[in-house]
Formats: C-alpha cells, sequence, structure tokens
C-alpha cells in the first residue's frame, strides 16, 4: 500500500502548485520529517521555514493542525476513510478523494481540473463551468471502477496532465480516443467551457 502520510503531504502541496516546483519539497519534508507523528511534534516555525516559496500558508498551517489530530485522534495513521478524512483540517472533497483511492484504493472519484477537462472531453459536456461541475463529478463517478480505484484515479489525472492538455491534446496516442466524444464531434480545443472571470 502506498504511505498515506506520504499521498496526503504530496495532495497539500500540489494545490496550486505544479509538480516541478513539488518536488524538491517534498524531498526535504520527507527526509526531516519521514511519518505523521515526526511533523506533528515538529516546531511550528520549522515547518513554516521549509514550506516558505511554496506559498498559500495557510495550507501549511493546517498541514500541521492536520498532522496533530491524526496522532491525537486517529493513533498516528490516517484513517481509511473518505468521511474521516474530509473532517480533518486541510483536507477538502479532492483531496479525500485522492487519499481515499491513492493510498486506500477506495473507489472515490477524484475531480481537479486535470480530471474535469478529460470528463468535458470524453462526454462533450458543453455546460459551462463552474455549472458543470456536479455534471463532471457525476460521469467521474460513473467511471470510477471497483478494482484498482487507486490506478484509475492516478491515471486519469496524469492522462489529463500529459496527453488530454488544454492546448493541443495529444488524442492520435490517447487509449480514450475511441470512445471519446469531442474527438469524434472535434470540440476538444473549446473544452471544458468556462465562465470567463
Ligand atoms: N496533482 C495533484 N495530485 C496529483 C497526482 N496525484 N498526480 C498528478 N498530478 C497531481
Amino acid at each position: 500500500m502506498p504511505d498515506p502520510y506520504r499521498i496526503w503531504l504530496s495532495e497539500v502541496m500540489l494545490q496550486q502548485t505544479t509538480v516541478a516546483t513539488v518536488k524538491d519539497y517534498f524531498a526535504r519534508f520527507t527526509a526531516r520529517w519521514p511519518d505523521v507523528a515526526a511533523l506533528a511534534a515538529a516546531e511550528d516555525a520549522d515547518v513554516m521555514a521549509e514550506w516558505a516559496g511554496l506559498g498559500y500558508y495557510a495550507r501549511a498551517r493546517n498541514l500541521l493542525k492536520c498532522a496533530r489530530t491524526v496522532v491525537a485522534e486517529h493513533g498516528s495513521t490516517f484513517p481509511a476513510n473518505h468521511d474521516a478524512l474530509l473532517k480533518l483540517p486541510g483536507i477538502g472533497p479532492y483531496t479525500a478523494a485522492a487519499i481515499s483511492s491513492i493510498a486506500f484504493d477506495l473507489p472515490h472519484a477524484v475531480l481537479d481540473g486535470n480530471v474535469e477537462r478529460v470528463m468535458a472531453r470524453v462526454y462533450d459536456i458543453h455546460t459551462f463551468l463552474p455549472a458543470a461541475k456536479p455534471e463532471l463529478m457525476a460521469r467521474a463517478a460513473a467511471l470510477t471502477p471497483q478494482d484498482r480505484p487507486g490506478d484509475y484515479a492516478q491515471a486519469v489525472m496524469d492522462l489529463g496532465a500529459t496527453i488530454c492538455t488544454p492546448k493541443s491534446p495529444a488524442c492520435g496516442i490517447c487509449p480514450w480516443r475511441d470512445p471519446c466524444l469531442a474527438r469524434a464531434e472535434e470540440t476538444a480545443a473549446v473544452l471544458p467551457k468556462k465562465t470567463p472571470k
């Protein structure tokens, strides 16, 4: 099983920060604090100093709060339960689904920006975001398999990040090229539709 602590830490760091930036921070954090009990025992100032540069400092404060709650209320192990994860500081629907699926292989659908784009294209959904979210979530949930949901969640996120990209998607090499409705309709370039800010 993947280490839930490392999945949690990486998902929190990856909120609004690129994979390229997160890599070194993740390596330093896990070297210094190898498990959730170690992080929970850290000095606040040390954690904030290691976080410097990642931005959104509320995430770092919630990170510590969450680690301390896991130690105090869950015996230093992340709960293998979506609703219990959702109650932890700093863990919202996306992060709870990511930990549930990737760390615990529970069939919860992850819906980040990448997955929203993949769903909008595979099902040729022209509803504007954010109104489209419930429809995209329903599609994402229906596609999530009971067998190896963690590998599936990681795969669909990676598909969105590397093949089903916002600009010039690589439809020719996409494993979903045959069922994809946007490919048939040649609408991938305009999907998902977003209400201008
Ligand atoms: N961004 C946030 N979580 C991710 C994941 N699990 N894989 C790839 N990119 C991500």
